[in-house]
């Protein structure tokens, strides 16, 4: 047995992540490393992009269902974009999943199926920033890549006990981290202090006792982990408002739109409605009808506002012809499909109908976030 001074602060996190790798479905275990099992660059590329911005536990579900529909990257690039923007549904950030498609063909199609194994690489491809390109390089290629996401931020400011708030300090945070990253392992260090940040040294009420680094932990000794790292204030974020149109015919179709390529929910299905504003927006039904109010709001919040939209309900004559969108016959109409912000609309309406039909409703079943 070694002890930290004499094995250096990479090498007790390694020891750590030995014995507690969490076990994760894109991730070799460092056992299965240490004889020589490579990690499919497909599968920690697309867990990658998964992540950004998402937990690790929404991500198992969505990276199950993605790698048993497209096991490599050739199938996915061969994938029609609706069916990749339908299993992307509900994950959010869906700039992501455009992306994700073009940088799938550009893999499969430019660079015969093979991911480039360097940083510089990576970033070069759609949708791989950064952060993205250094953890792939690292946990795909063990490339001595510094990895530094939220949790890296949170563990480097509480290791040096730095009180400068972030982003002020992220550079400073970036130093640290690249001069603890080794040589030697550098793919498992960096899933190492991934882990360490989201096991361990949590945001709250992080378990010093147990910490590979509560020696070194500057933090630590001065008491200050749980304040750690300052940020700057956040600005408000505004609200926006706008309305959604929710129109169906007798025979059960709904009128859907595929939303523009460009800008926010870009490609995904969607509800008619008017362009989200901070004024309060002008009606623009779809489709001429007798539009209803639902008398219920849907709130979301996107990275940069908050949005209100109110739900408008139309059933529509079976001649309709609408101005925008188009009719999706019952059966080919999956809620799943939609974004968060339009399932919820959609949940709405149905509810409604329910307690149109007399169905008890709880509170909760109404109730939006
Ligand atoms: N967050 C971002 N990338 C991750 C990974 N590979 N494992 C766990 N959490 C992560």
């Amino acid at each position: 047995m070694c002890d930290d001074s004499d094995m250096g602060a990479a090498g007790a996190l390694l020891e750590w992540y030995d014995a507690h790798a969490r076990v994760l479905p894109w991730r070799v275990a460092p056992a299965d490393r240490a004889r020589g099992v490579r990690p499919d660059p497909y599968r920690v590329w697309l867990s990658e992009i998964m992540l950004q911005q998402t937990t690790v536990a929404a991500v198992k579900d969505y990276f199950h269902r993605f790698t048993a529909r497209w096991p490599d990257v050739a199938a996915l690039a061969r994938a029609e974009d609706a069916a990749v923007m339908g299993e992307w549904a509900g994950l959010g950030y869906y700039a992501r999943a455009r992306n994700l498609l073009k940088c799938a063909r550009v893999v499969a199609h430019d660079l015969g199926g093979v991911f480039p194994d360097t940083e510089a690489g990576l970033i070069a491809l759609p949708g791989i920033g950064p952060y993205t390109a250094a953890a792939i390089a690292a946990i795909a290629f063990d490339r001595r890549a510094t990895v530094l996401d939220g949790n890296v931020e949170r563990v480097m400011a509480r290791l040096h006990d730095v009180h400068d708030p972030l982003p002020g300090s992220k550079e400073t945070l970036r130093a640290h981290a690249a001069a603890l990253t080794p040589a030697t392992r550098p793919g498992d260090y960096a899933q190492a202090v991934m882990d360490l940040g989201a096991t361990i040294c949590t945001p709250r009420g992080p378990a010093c006792g147990i910490c590979p680094w509560r020696a070194p932990c500057r933090a630590r000794a001065a008491g200050t982990a749980p304040d750690l790292p300052r940020k700057a204030p956040k600005k408000a974020k505004p609200v926006r408002r706008g309305i959604v149109y929710l129109g169906r015919r007798a025979d059960g179709a709904w009128l859907v739109e595929t939303r523009p390529e460009s800008g926010l929910l870009g490609g995904m299905l969607g509800w008619p409605g008017t362009a989200w504003a901070e004024t309060p927006p002008d009606p623009a039904p779809p489709c001429p009808g007798d539009w209803q109010p639902l008398g219920a709001e849907v709130r979301h919040t996107f990275t940069h506002f908050h949005l209100i939209l109110e739900v408008m309900r139309a059933d529509l004559p079976p001649d309709a012809v609408p101005r925008r969108g188009y009719f999706l016959d019952h059966h080919a109409f999956r809620p799943g499909d939609m974004p968060t912000v339009m399932r919820k609309a959609h949940d709405l309406a149905r509810d409604g109908a329910r307690v149109a039909q007399g169905h008890a409703l709880s509170g909760q079943d109404r109730g939006v976030s």
